[in-house]
Parts: C-alpha cells; structure tokens; sequence
C-alpha cells in the first residue's frame, strides 16, 4: 500500500524529496515539494485543506465523509480513536482523491490517551519534569499506535481564576513553571523526531490567554495590559512553540477588543514575526463563525474573511471557509496569496509528520491491529501510578493521621469513593472507566485482608438536580452524575453507623469531574452543601477524619481544614488514582508534590496568585493597619499558599548564602542552601527559588519563582542545594516591552512554599 502511494504521488508530481541529512537541504526539500504540489492544486482543493472535521457530528455521517475526503475537500479529522476508523478516511484521501494528499488525525490528548494520567494540573504539583515526560512520552505512544498524528495540547493557558472550570486542564497559575512543564511536554510528545511513527504533532492551546477570562466565566473576554501580558500570560505559548510545537490552537476569546480567532496582531506579528513559528494555526471549534457572535463580523463572509486574513489557518468544525472563500477570492476581497500561505501551512504540518512520505506511518497496516484496542496489555500502568503518586498533595495531616495503619476498622465514605469515571477527570481521551482504579479499589486491594474496610457512599456530589441536569448535558459520553435515590438523611445515617464501627474515617469529598471542564465556571468554590452536611456528621463522630480530595480547581476549605484531622488532595489522579491514593495514605509512598496555584479562602479573595504586583499600601500581617490592602473578613493571603505541601517527614532550609554580593552582566551568582531532613522517613521535596526586583522603572511582583530542584534526601541526611543565578532570571518587559534586566538590588527567596522563605540581598551592576 505504501509504495503504491509512493508511486502515485510520484507520477502525479514527478517529484518525491530525497532523504536529506542536513536541515537546510531538508526544509528546501519540504519547500520544493510543497511548492510542486501546490501548483498542482485547485482552488477547491486548497480550501479543502483548510478544513478539519470532527468525527461522530450529526451534520457528517460516515459515508458523506468519504465522499468528501475523496473530492479533496477536507485536510483532517478529530476525535476518532483507532486505526480502524481512520484507515478508511486516508484510503479514501490516498487512493480516491486527485492529489493523493493524506489527511492527518487529530485528538485531544491532553492527559493521556488510553492510560489516563492525572490531569494536567495535578501533574504540575508533581514539580517533576522527568515524570511529566514520561508521561507526555506515553500518551504520544500510545496514541500515534491508533493511528493519531496529532494532539491539541499541551494546553497552558495560565489560570488565576479557580472559578474557570478549565484551569483543571491547565498547569496552574505561575509562568516559570507552566513555561518549563510546557517544554518538556511539547518535546515529550514530539519526540526526536516528528516523523518517527511514534511521535505526535503539539498543538500548544489556546492562544492565547484563555486562562484569563474575565470572572473565571467561560468564553468571556480578556482584557489585559501589555506589560502583564508579555510578563504572565504568554511565556508558557513561547515555551512550546521554542520546544518546537509544530501547531498552535487558537483561542475562543477576544484580547482587548478584537477576538483572538480574527487577531492579525497575535497571529501573525506577535507569533510569526516575532516570535518565528513557522508551523499550522488552528481555529477552536466552530470559532470562525462565533466572529459573529463578538459583534466583529457581520455575516459569515465577512468572519472567513477576517479569519484568514489575521491568519488562521485551518478552521476547525466550521464551514464558513469551505462556502465562502471562493467566493472572496472571487471578489477579490481575499487574495491567492492569503490562502495559500495557510494551505503551506497545512501541508507543511502533514510534510513533518512524515505523512507525504508514509500516509500510514501511524496507522499502520490491518495486519498489525491489536485484536483489542482497550486491552490491558496496551496500557502503562505502573508509569501512570507512578505519575499519580507524585501528583498528591498532603495539605493537613494533624497528629501524625496520616499514613493510616492496615489493621483495625476503615470506613471509606463519600461520594467520590467509588468514582471510576470521575477520578479519571475531564478530557479522558481514550480512558475507560472500566479500566480505571477507584479509590474503593484501591483500598481493598492494598489492605487484603489486613484490615477491614467499611464503604458508605454518604452522599451524593450534589443535591441540586438542576445542576446535576447541567453536568450531564455537558458531560461526555452519558449521563455521569448519577444521583443516589435514597434521602440524604437516609445516606448520612448509613455512612455514621459506618464510621462509629472504624477507627478512622476517609472521606472522598469534591467535585465530579464534570464539575471542572469546559464550559464550567462556578461562583462558589465550596464542597457542594451535600457533602458538607455528610462531613459535618462524620465530624460528630468523633473519630480521626482523613479528607481525600477530587477536584479539578483550588477550593475554599477553610471549613474543612479546621475540621479534618488530614487533608490530601488527589485531583482527579487517572487510571491508576486508586493505587497510588492508597500508597499514599498507607505511606507506602511519601507525599512530594506542591500546589502549583494558590488556594483562596474564599472565593471572594480571588485572584490570590502568589506574584502580585507590589502596591503602596501592602497589608502587613505585624501592622494591621486599616489603610493597606486586605478584606477586613476574613485573614489575608491564601489558604495555602502556591509551592505548598507537606511530607510524612520534616525538613529544614538553613544558611542561605550568596556567592557574592553583587552581579557583573554576563557573570553568574551562586546561591546556596543546606537541606536536611530532620524527620524519620526518607522523603522528597521540592526547593523553590524566588526572585524580588526591589526598585525598577515599572512595578515589578512581591517575587517571582526563576529555579526549583525536586530532592531526595534519606531520613537525617542534608545537602546544599546550589542555584545558579544569570541575567536572564532578573529580565521583565519594560514599558516599552522590551526584555530589560536593570541595574539595582535585588532579594533571592528560597523556600519549600512561596510563603515562609530565607531571604539574601545582590546587586546587579
Ligand atoms: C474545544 C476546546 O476548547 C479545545 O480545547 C479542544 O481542543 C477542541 N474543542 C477540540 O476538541
């Protein structure tokens, strides 16, 4: 089938690349074949290209399908999940279209493909780059063995906001650290190669700055200074397009006026003038005729037109482009050349993910299909344990609660106990809940029958059937909040009787995963009020109270941290959740990871991000004066602050120590620490090192995070952790948003959380 196709393409464009070593043969190769096959193309054919399709729409059965990828009339496809599906789709493009163009197979794999990991923002609290590779690795491995070429991820849209029900698919609230978990998860997913047949295209989301719509409401509008946004907002897209990712997805919102999907300043002068990509944009769903929408387009026409013209290359789910742009080319209102540059875009993607040169490079032939695409020989569950195990945050744990003792009376309680599709979280790719470890599972089989284990759902996640109708109707695949019929008296009396018999109580309280999703923004960030009410009677209990948290977003939980004995949030920790929670609680594994985004009290402290702006009238908790900044309610800061999480042992930072008390442009400074665990277990955490400009030409933040290492260290042992501190880690955009480091002082921080640091004072000359 291959050389067949080879020989077409060949005698249709009487050229074929050679096998280039050097890059800059290799992209005149990519350039002169492109350029051949376009001379070749249609109109028709061309726009064809810049249309993505999703599978299992209504308005394309099947067959239609086909018939359209043979008359060359659709570039690519998403959401179909194995090689089956999609080898009829490039047969029809392959042998039945003009031009033999492949299609490529797009997905969203933002936290796994058939292996669900934990989400994307539970493995930020990992702090572990090796890990998130790994895992990023896996997910790229196992999709492109379904015959997927492309992922829309990593999605790094920095979140403030917890009320945005999408900051669960992000990687939380701190430039730095979004910046480098981006880079290591565009090069995790490409590979060494994006030809290799295990590689998977990047298609870093949503650009840009989606994270910061107003009010945490979904799809609202961003408005923002330039200064933040070159500041906060934008190094993580920065990150992945200088990693390499070859695609970027476009934003649903509009920045500062003018919709992302119509924005020629971020499309091109920003993304491709400045910052050099040369790879494929493409629109969110549908998002082309959402311009009308805005208000910025008055009818279809005129959104295709202000679509391509800003630079959008491909439109994702939309046929504006397919119906109106033979007509502005008609007109004369869109020009060749502007459709052209997208459709060298498209075929530039297909031409790197080596599909020019092997259509089936990641389907493969039917010879080699696995018998069973869901069979447990094709997941990776020991990685996906190790990852979810990393992922936990131990956020309380009073008395030494935790770890938990196998032997006695545990009663498990909560609606979230026995949760195989929520623990899986949002954008579950492939993942089957049958597939998955619910923290029931995980339990029972970690204790055998060692202790004995009491399970009570106590709960529903909510009793508020409205909001369960709502969760159900944006929720996957079927209804996923189902809703025990007996009384809530009836399910909390069960779940006391249970916990009066135990020794220890470990509730599994929080959100469904529907609850943090697209198209999910909350005004509350509270524990819905039915499970409240099952904690407040587990509380009366009197017995040792273990909170196990999913959730997909920071929560208020002032209430319950006063009323638990220990708290773990587990986020929603993926295929092998169950496991790895049990690990942890049992302290078969000690908990390392640390909050990648600050928790508010409530949420009418938000946003709460850990590197405000400084102000004139700071609130200082030794003054508190009433003229600074500060709700008068409630205590001011955070819950628990960004870079936060505890361990079953103890550690110690001492004797930070500068190399020298100032900096020559170019030089480096060392900045050290000594590390000692002081408690009894061996244990992992992770050193964060902040920077404070303390005087420049624009307000600069309270401090900013520039370097963090994850140490182990043996129960006793201590180490000097060394930084090493450039230029580089003191640069900002200036007013006029150039990267600038200023001469002055400046602090270096260096903590386990972003709150309680040891501090040291250089100047850069
Ligand atoms: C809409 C979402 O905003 C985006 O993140 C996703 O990649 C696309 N749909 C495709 O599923």
């Amino acid at each position: 089938m291959n050389k067949l196709y080879l020989l077409g393409l060949l005698a249709s464009l009487l050229y074929l690349p050679a096998l280039a070593d050097s890059p800059r043969v290799a992209l005149q190769d990519k350039q002169i074949f492109i350029a051949n096959l376009m001379q070749q193309m249609t109109l028709e054919e061309k726009i064809g290209q810049l249309r993505l399709i999703s599978i299992g729409g209504e308005e394309m059965p099947k067959e239609r399908l086909i018939e359209e990828i043979a008359a060359g009339h659709v570039g690519g496809t998403f959401n179909s999940v194995t090689r089956t599906e999609n080898r009829p789709l490039q047969d029809a493009a392959v042998n039945s279209s003009r031009l033999k163009i492949p299609l490529f197979f797009a997905y969203d794999i933002v936290h796994g493909h058939r292996t669900i990991f934990p989400i994307s923002l539970a493995q930020a609290s990992s702090w572990d780059m090796q890990a998130i590779a790994k895992s990023a690795r896996i997910s790229a491995i196992e999709a492109s063995a379904d015959g997927i070429d492309m992922t829309f991820a990593p999605m790094v849209d920095i979140s403030r906001d917890p009320r945005w029900g999408r900051t669960s698919e992000g990687l939380g609230e701190d430039p730095y650290l979004v910046s480098r978990i981006a880079k290591v998860m565009v090069k995790a997913y490409q590979g060494d190669s994006l030809q290799a047949p295990d590689s998977l295209m990047a298609s870093v989301k949503h650009f840009a700055l989606y994270g910061a719509v107003e009010g945490g409401r979904d799809y609202n509008i961003v408005d923002m200074s330039p200064v933040r946004m070159y500041q906060a907002y934008l190094p993580p897209y920065r990150a992945a397009i200088d990693a390499g990712a070859g695609g970027v997805m476009i934003a649903l919102n509009s920045i500062n006026g003018t919709p992302a999907t119509a924005n020629t300043w971020l499309l091109q002068d920003l993304l491709r003038k400045d910052w050099g990509f040369k790879g494929i944009t493409i629109s969110d769903h549908g998002a082309i005729g959402e311009l009308l929408k805005h208000g910025v387009a008055r009818n279809g026409r005129e959104a295709a037109k202000l679509a391509i013209k800003a630079g959008v290359d491909m439109s994702m789910h939309d046929e504006l482009y397919r119906q109106e742009l033979p007509k502005l080319i008609a007109s004369g209102e869109v020009k060749q050349q502007e459709i052209d540059n997208a459709v060298r875009d498209v075929l530039g993607a297909k031409y790197d993910m080596g599909l020019f040169e092997d259509p089936y490079r990641r389907i493969g032939s039917a010879a080699d299909d696995p018998a069973d695409t869901n069979a447990e020989s094709r997941l990776h569950r020991a990685e996906a344990r190790d990852m979810a195990r990393r992922s936990l945050v131990l956020l309380k744990n009073e008395n030494q609660t935790l770890p938990l003792k196998k032997h006695g009376t545990i009663a498990l309680i909560g609606p979230l106990a026995d949760a195989p599709i929520d623990i899986l979280g949002s954008w579950a790719a492939a993942g089957l809940p049958r597939q998955s470890v619910s923290l029931l599972k995980g339990l029972r089989e970690a204790l055998g029958d060692q202790a004995q284990l009491i399970h009570a759902r106590g709960a529903n996640i909510t009793n508020d059937q409205r909001i369960v109708d709502y969760l159900n109707v944006i929720s996957f695949w079927e209804p996923e909040v189902v809703q025990d019929k007996r009384s809530p008296a009836a399910m909390i009396a069960e779940a006391v009787e249970a916990a009066e018999q135990a020794d220890v109580i470990v509730a599994a309280v929080g959100e469904s995963r529907s609850m943090s999703h697209e198209a999910v923004s909350r005004t509350s960030l509270d524990i819905p009020a039915s499970q409240r009410a099952l904690l407040a009677a587990l509380k009366a209990t009197g017995k040792p109270l273990v909170l196990v948290l999913m959730n997909g977003r920071p929560l208020a939980l002032q209430g319950e941290q006063e009323q638990a004995d220990a708290i773990l949030e587990t986020w929603f920790s993926g295929t092998e959740g169950g496991h790895a929670i049990a690990d942890v609680l049992f302290g078969d594994y000690n908990p390392s990871g640390k909050l990648p985004i600050s928790f508010p009290r409530s949420p009418g402290q938000i946003p709460t991000y850990y590197n405000h702006p400084r102000i004139g009238r700071p609130f200082n908790p030794e003054k508190p004066d009433h003229y600074t900044s500060q709700y008068f309610e409630e205590p001011n800061g955070p819950l628990y602050p960004f870079g936060y999480g505890l361990s079953y042992t103890e550690f110690s930072l001492s004797g930070l120590t500068l190399s020298s008390r100032t900096l020559q442009r170019n030089a480096t400074l060392d900045a050290s620490v000594t590390l000692k665990n002081t408690g009894q277990r061996d244990g992992e955490t992770v050193v964060q090192l902040y920077i404070q400009d303390i005087t420049a030409s624009l307000i600069r933040p309270v401090k900013e995070l520039k370097n963090f290492q994850k140490v182990m260290l043996k129960a006793g042992e201590e180490k000097i952790i060394h930084f090493t501190i450039t230029e580089d880690d003191l640069k900002f955009y200036n007013i006029h948003l150039e990267q600038v480091a200023e001469p002055g002082e400046f602090n270096v921080q260096i903590g386990l959380d972003s709150e309680t640091v040891q501090e040291q004072r250089f100047e850069l000359l």
